[in-house]
This record gives structure tokens, C-alpha cells and sequence, in this order.
């Protein structure tokens, strides 16, 4: 089988990554590990900046995510039992996040693609890039029971952390920064109005807990946990009851409890492989790089190596330009390594640290304080958060 752009990964970037190409008469194959069901289960990221929001439209799938999707204008800082607003709208000339599930988008851009009548190829066993440093490139791999072979121009590495993509370039040509963080988070999803109508980030003596939402009637809500913690030790009253001493008492009182359907524990860190492209081999999103999820950008940022992509093999199949797949590494890392600093720094700011010391402790109460009261400080956070500029 022959195509143009391969793509290893039916998560969120290769799906937008699919679907932008198809829409522009690029013709692409999806291969993933498992199945369609299975990558539908799994519940992560909820905030999209408005450049994520313009690229699921740009690709024909934005219309259940303007009609059910929940445009937000700020969010809470919650410390010392007050609450301080972050008013995004206003700090930003105008952005807003959208909150809309990673599983809701990757539903549609499915959907989407089911439509377009575009090939995915699910259970893909084994999937590995071949020859990507060479003119004609093609990945292998095993389905029912034979070894398939698909040659393409260029393959797109959207894999996620543990794919094949990054493991195929040879060690000394990547160079990888790590950072790992003491604690995990324990989130769960419950069917009950969130306690506040727009999302709180608190930091608290007991750790860092965050309110979050899918919908008016769908709450998300996490607590940072030991990383050695057992989702076992976590029976439902006691992540409540958790949740609440993290909350000033207002917000306390108003969190409203039912059985929670989803549990699960994430660990944090932050991780960037460079460069992001050898030779025919593209890494996008988390194949590339992970950010600790406090400043919500993981998902945000796989669709900005998306766009830079995008652009790039559209200038090279209309225009045959290489140009824009050239800019590609420099062009993606140089937004990357903007997310991962103010990732790291919400981090550092909001949760608690097994080694504090009383000077580690003043400063994150100071830079608290400096946010609260300067509309500068604020103005940075709110910029970042929204996200930057393409
Ligand atoms: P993925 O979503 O990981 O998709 C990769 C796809 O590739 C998967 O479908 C996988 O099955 C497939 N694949 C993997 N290996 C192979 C292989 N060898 N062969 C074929 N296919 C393969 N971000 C936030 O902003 N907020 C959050 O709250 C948040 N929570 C998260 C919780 C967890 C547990 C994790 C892991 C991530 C979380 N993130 C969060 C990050 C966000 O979900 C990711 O940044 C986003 O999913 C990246 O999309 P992606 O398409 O690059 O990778
Ligand atoms: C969600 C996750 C985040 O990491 C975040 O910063 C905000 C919201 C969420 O899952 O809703």
C-alpha cells in the first residue's frame, strides 16, 4: 500500500493532523496499537485554547464543541482560604478558553474522519518507521497475522510518550531534557454540577487540588497525591472529603458528591526530545514532549506542532516548498519550550513539595501575593494560559 503521509497515532494529533489533511486533499493513513474503544476510555485533558478551537473548525469538526463545549473568561486562584479571579477576557483583550473533553474532540474528529471515508487502521501490532532518513520511507507492521508494508513521503510521528516513532531514531541524533516531579495526581469524574462555574486551582498546606468540569452537570476534579500512591487506598468518601480540606470553606460547603465513574492516577513531568524532525519522520505532541498537566497545555500543544506541520507539507504538496517542513523542529520547540517553562511554573507555584524548605515556602506565599496584586504578573499568567500566539 502506498500513501503521502503516514500517521502513527490516532489520538488527538494524528487525528487533527488526518483530518486537516484530508481536508486539503492530502491523502493519509492512521495506524494505531488498539482500538477505537479503547482510545475513547481514556479521560484526560478538558481546556482548549482558541487556537485548538480554530483548528478542530478549520478541520470540519468544531460543531458539537461550539454547541455543548463551555466558553470560560477566567478561572480561580484559591490560597490562604481566599479566592482571587484570574479574569482572562479581560487581561488578554478578549480570549477565552473553551472547556470541552480530550475524549468529546477525539470523538468527533473520528467521527470526522469516518465521514471523509479517509483509512484508519486500528490494532495495528508492532508499528515501526523504516528508511525515514531516504527518499522513499515505510512503516511495517502486524495485522492479522501478516506484516503489512506502507510506503508514504513522510511519516508523522504522533504516537504519544511510549510509541515507536521516538524509539526508531537513533540515540545520538535526539537529545532528551527531563525533569520529574515528586507527586502524581489522583482525578476522578463525577455526575454532579461543578462547585464553581468556573475552574479553581487551589494551593493548600495539604497539596494542590483542582475543580474542574466536562459540563453543568459533569465535574472533573483532581488532588495531588504521593507518587507511590494506590488508587485502591482512594474509596470515594475519602477523595471527597480530601477535596474539601484542600477548598476555602465557600467552595467547600458547594461541592456536591456522587459515586465517581472514573479514577485514575497521573504522574507529572516535564520532557522535550530534540530535534523534532529527522529527515521524513515528524514528531508531534506527546511522541515529542510532556508537560506536567497544571497549565492544561499537553493537548494544547499537539495541536500547535499540528499546525506548523500542517503548514508545512500543504507548502510543499501546493507549492513544493520545503520551506515550512525545514522550520518545522525550530518553529514547534520554540512554542514548546514556552509551555513546558510556564507548566513548570504553575507546578512550582500551586503544589507542595515533599523537601519545602521555610525559604521555598515564602517565596511560592510571595509570588501568590505579587500575582494577586499586580495586573502585570497577572496579565503573563493569563497570556500564557490562553495560550501564545502561533
Ligand atoms: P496521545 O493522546 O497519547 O495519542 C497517541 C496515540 O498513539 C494513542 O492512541 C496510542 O494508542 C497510539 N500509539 C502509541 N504507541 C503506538 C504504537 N507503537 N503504534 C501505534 N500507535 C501507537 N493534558 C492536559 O492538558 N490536561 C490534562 O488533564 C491531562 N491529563 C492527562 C492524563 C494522562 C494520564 C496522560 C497520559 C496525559 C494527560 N494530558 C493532559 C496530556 C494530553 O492528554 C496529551 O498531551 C495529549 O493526549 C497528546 O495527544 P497525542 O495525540 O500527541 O498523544
Ligand atoms: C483539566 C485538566 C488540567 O490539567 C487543567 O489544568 C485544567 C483542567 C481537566 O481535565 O478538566
Amino acid at each position: 500500500m502506498r500513501t503521502q503521509v503516514a500517521i502513527i497515532g490516532s489520538g488527538p494529533s494524528g487525528l487533527l493532523l488526518g483530518q486537516l489533511l484530508t481536508e486539503a486533499g492530502v491523502e493519509n493513513v492512521i495506524l494505531d496499537r488498539v482500538d477505537k474503544d479503547y482510545i475513547l476510555g481514556r479521560v484526560r485533558a478538558g481546556v482548549l485554547e482558541e487556537g485548538t478551537v480554530g483548528l478542530l473548525d478549520q478541520a470540519k469538526a468544531g460543531a458539537r464543541m461550539h454547541a455543548e463545549g463551555l466558553p470560560h473568561d477566567g478561572f480561580s486562584l484559591a490560597f490562604d482560604g481566599r479566592d482571587h479571579r484570574i479574569d482572562l477576557f479581560g487581561l488578554t483583550g478578549g480570549k477565552r478558553v473553551m472547556i470541552y473533553g480530550q475524549t468529546e474532540l477525539t470523538r468527533d474528529l473520528m467521527d470526522r474522519r469516518k465521514k471523509s471515508g479517509a483509512l484508519t487502521i486500528y490494532e495495528a501490532a508492532d508499528v515501526q518507521p523504516h528508511e525515514f532518513d531516504r527518499q522513499l520511507p515505510y512503516l511495517t507492521y502486524d495485522k492479522d497475522g501478516t506484516t503489512h508494508r506502507l510506503y508514504c513521503d513522510f511519516i508523522a510521528g504522533c504516537d504519544g510518550f511510549h510509541g515507536a516513532s521516538r524509539k526508531a531514531v537513533p540515540e545520538k541524533s535526539l537529545c532528551a531534557f527531563e525533569k520529574v516531579y515528586p507527586f502524581g495526581w489522583l482525578g476522578i469524574l463525577a455526575e454532579v454540577p461543578p462547585v464553581s462555574h468556573e475552574l479553581i486551582y487551589a494551593n493548600h498546606p495539604r497539596g494542590f487540588a483542582l475543580c474542574s468540569m466536562r459540563s453543568q452537570t459533569r465535574s472533573r476534579y483532581y488532588i495531588q497525591c504521593p507518587l507511590d500512591e494506590r488508587i485502591e487506598n482512594w474509596g470515594d468518601v475519602r477523595f471527597w472529603d480530601e477535596l474539601r480540606r484542600r477548598l476555602p470553606a465557600h467552595h467547600a460547603d458547594a461541592v456536591r458528591t456522587a459515586p465517581s465513574f472514573e479514577k485514575s492516577i497521573a504522574p507529572l513531568r516535564s520532557f522535550v526530545a530534540e530535534p523534532m524532525r529527522f529527515n521524513r519522520l515528524f514528531l508531534v505532541g506527546d511522541a515529542a514532549h510532556i508537560v506536567p498537566p497544571t497549565g492544561a497545555k499537553g493537548l494544547n500543544l499537539a495541536a500547535s506542532d499540528v499546525y506548523y506541520l500542517f503548514k508545512g507539507l500543504i507548502e510543499h504538496y501546493q507549492e513544493g516548498s520545503n520551506a515550512g517542513i525545514d522550520a518545522y523542529s525550530e518553529h514547534a520547540l520554540s512554542r514548546v519550550w514556552k509551555a513546558v517553562r510556564f507548566s513548570w511554573w504553575m507546578t512550582t507555584m500551586l503544589h507542595r513539595f515533599p523537601d519545602t524548605s521555610d525559604f521555598d515556602q515564602k517565596i511560592q506565599e510571595a509570588e501568590l501575593d505579587y500575582l494577586t496584586h499586580s495586573r502585570a504578573a497577572a496579565t503573563a499568567l493569563a497570556e500564557n494560559y490562553v495560550g501564545l500566539a502561533y
